[in-house]
């Protein structure tokens, strides 16, 4: 039966991070998959995440499912952390919360409800995005389009591309947007593009999606929240797909959610039956111990402070390796500029590096990179800098 079965080809991120651990290279630096390093080349567990995890322990008393929409307490403090803790929308109850296996699985609950719903929209994803937008949205069965999102040589936002192609969209049509810190490129909308998209969002009946996966690896956990903020402010009915795999280190534990903001409190709650049919149907009820994690630091007053100042410390680390980058490039290559990627912001960086070049970098430097030339800068360290940017000089010269 399964012998006309022929081979998938390997994902773009996850797939490089399976080649990279068969390379026999051992100076070989995976930059591809965005996972955050330490100094010391370690994806450590947060302090505040150990704490958390010993009283998750200490309390827990039972292995029964959780409900399909996840634990209360964590759907609640999600909510503060994106409208924050005091907004009239929570008061309100319009605010509808779904506990998901991380943002991933965030953005399936979305796209089955919206595949169910809205069976003739199309979904629109900035080109570039992360290649598994694609792949999600497809499997829900909408077809997906690009909008134009970088001006050529892939180093700042084209807003008027941008919004031109925005505006072909058809009523109801979805339109994926990155909440901060663009995935691939670091390139991130100012609050008035994120309100001239809001504008053209009502003015058309474009159904938003925002997908914030790097919350506080910006400019802050409160500033990069904005995004959400100027929406809730411009009073759109939209969903925000948030993981926190990046922001507490919780990678393998899978923890994120689907929040629907809309104008109702009775529309909240049919949205959020909707999405527990899609959740049902797709993996059952969610994990419960990283929520719990998330939960548990989320309402410490105690912890949450440990974890604000970790975050700091890690998005401090990447701004510095950023900074180290341009420089050391600067002495390699001065006659190019990579001060553009200073204004960038998150854990990647778009390099401008040609596919070409990236395949030059894995099999004549063991360095893995995205096709793109995404560099994910939080796996830079002190110790493959140097490495890095003579690799790169040399397939650039
Ligand atoms: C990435 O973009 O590298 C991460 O979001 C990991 C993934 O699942 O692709």
């Amino acid at each position: 039966m399964f012998e006309t079965i022929s081979a998938a080809p390997p994902d773009p991120i996850l797939g490089l991070t399976e080649a990279f651990l068969n390379d026999p290279n051992p100076e070989k630096v995976n930059l591809a998959v965005g996972v955050y390093q330490d100094d010391a080349g370690q994806t450590p567990i947060l302090e505040s995440v150990l704490r958390a995890e010993r009283l998750v322990a200490s309390r827990e008393r039972s292995k029964t499912y959780l409900g399909i929409a996840g634990l209360p307490g964590y759907a609640q403090a999600t909510q503060k952390l994106l409208a924050g803790a005091d907004h009239e929308a929570i008061r309100a109850g319009r605010l509808a919360t779904c506990q998901t296996p991380g943002g991933t699985g965030a953005l399936r609950v979305s796209a089955d409800f919206l595949a169910q719903q809205y069976p003739h929209s199309t979904v629109w994803l900035s080109r570039p995005t992360w290649p598994n937008h694609e792949g999600v949205f497809t499997a829900a069965g909408l077809p997906c389009r690009q909008y134009a999102y970088l001006a050529p040589g892939n180093r700042e936002l084209h807003f008027a591309a941008m919004t031109n192609d925005l505006n072909q969209a058809a009523p109801l049509d979805v339109v994926v947007l990155h909440a901060c810190c663009h995935n691939p490129s670091g390139v991130d909308l100012t609050p008035e593009q994120w309100r001239a998209v809001a504008q053209i969002a009502r003015e058309k009946s474009l159904i938003l999606v925002v997908d914030f996966a790097y919350q506080g690896f910006g400019d802050g956990i409160e500033e990069d929240a904005l995004a959400v903020r100027i929406l809730l402010d411009e009073q759109l009915e939209f969903f925000v797909c948030n993981s926190y795999s990046k922001n507490f280190g919780l990678y393998a534990e899978r923890v994120g959610a689907v929040t629907a903001v809309c104008a109702e409190r009775s529309s909240a709650a049919a949205v959020l039956s909707q999405l527990k049919a899609a959740a049902r149907s797709n993996y059952s009820n969610p994990p419960k111990f990283g929520a719990a994690i998330v939960d548990a630091i989320l309402e410490s007053a105690e912890l949450r402070p440990m974890w604000v100042e970790e975050v700091a410390a890690m998005r401090n680390r990447i701004h510095a390796m950023r900074r180290l980058f341009v420089a050391k490039m600067k002495d390699r290559l001065p006659e190019r500029d990579f001060s553009f990627l200073l204004d960038q912001r998150g854990m990647f960086s778009f390099s401008g590096l040609t596919p070409l070049q990236v395949d030059e970098l894995k099999t004549k430097h063991g360095i893995y990179i995205v096709g793109s030339g995404r560099i994910n800068v939080a796996a830079i360290l002190p110790s493959n800098i140097d490495r890095l940017c003579d690799a790169v000089a040399s397939v650039l010269a």
